[in-house]
């Protein structure tokens, strides 16, 4: 069974005491988990090392950076590098966020060069995608998200793109409380595993993992999650909380 997975984005919140307390209670409390489940702290920069080295506590966590440069080194005030983040020991990297994309401007060719130096490096690369309301009011929805996929992860070859994490973010449902229904979510989940058969073939469409995201909460968690083409959530605000969070791994296939 491919990966079904539960990955917190904290995004920029929570100070560092908080940060150590709710990872700490969310491995404390994790339910025995399947080999095939896994949970992501999707962790700001100046917490990643010391959160790294909580997760070791348990094989089915690991530790996220929420972005990272698309630049190898050198003068780039301010920015971290995929190198910077396998030195500490981070694994997985959150790459175009729709926020990263209209706050700062990240485009697909940009967010394709992150993946790149991902793959380079070893690093899983969770890949977000989603359409804004005004392309779902337009039903155009395919094609937008299609257009971001093919822009960003075509390029790859069948060898990298097995290592590519997919997350589907509505944008219109992030931090709205407006959930895609379990339907929405599972015919955009069919339609981006079918457009990475079309490309690499049907068995690594199989295995790959596709995240929901975008107000996903307790209430609304093991629904989505049970649709066949949905492998877990890429979850915000529910993230915070260590019960919330908890309650929805439990809700993991
Ligand atoms: P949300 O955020 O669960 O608060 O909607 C999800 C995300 O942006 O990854």
């Amino acid at each position: 069974m491919r990966k079904q997975i539960a990955a917190a984005n904290w995004k920029m919140n929570l100070n560092y005491e908080q940060a150590l307390t709710l990872s700490q209670t969310v491995i404390s409390g994790l339910p025995s988990l399947k080999n095939h489940q896994q949970v992501i702290f999707g962790v700001p920069f100046p917490y990643l090392l010391p959160i790294v080295d909580l997760a070791k506590q348990s094989e089915h966590v690991s530790v996220a950076a929420q972005n990272c440069s698309d630049k190898s080194s050198g003068a780039f005030t301010g920015e971290t590098s995929v190198e910077m983040l396998t030195s500490i020991g981070v694994t997985h990297v959150i790459v175009g966020h729709s926020e990263r994309r209209e706050y700062f401007q990240e485009s697909n060719a940009m967010i394709a060069e992150k993946i790149n130096l991902l793959l380079q490096s070893n690093l899983i690369p969770i890949f977000c995608c989603g359409e804004p309301l005004a392309e779902r009011e337009a039903e155009n929805q395919d094609v937008y998200v299609a257009a971001q996929i093919k822009e960003s992860l075509f390029h790859l070859n069948a060898d990298q793109i097995k290592h590519v994490i997919i997350a589907y973010e509505p944008i219109w449902a992030i931090g709205t409380g407006k959930t895609a229904s379990a339907e929405q979510a599972e015919e955009m989940h069919a339609f981006i595993r079918q457009t990475i058969a079309d490309q690499f073939g049907a068995i690594l469409a199989e295995n790959c993992s596709i995240l929901y995201g975008g107000s996903v909460k307790v209430g609304n968690a093991k629904e989505i999650f049970s649709m066949p083409n949905v492998d877990g959530g890429l979850v915000g605000g529910a993230s915070l909380k260590a019960d919330e969070f908890l309650q929805v791994i439990a809700g993991l296939k």
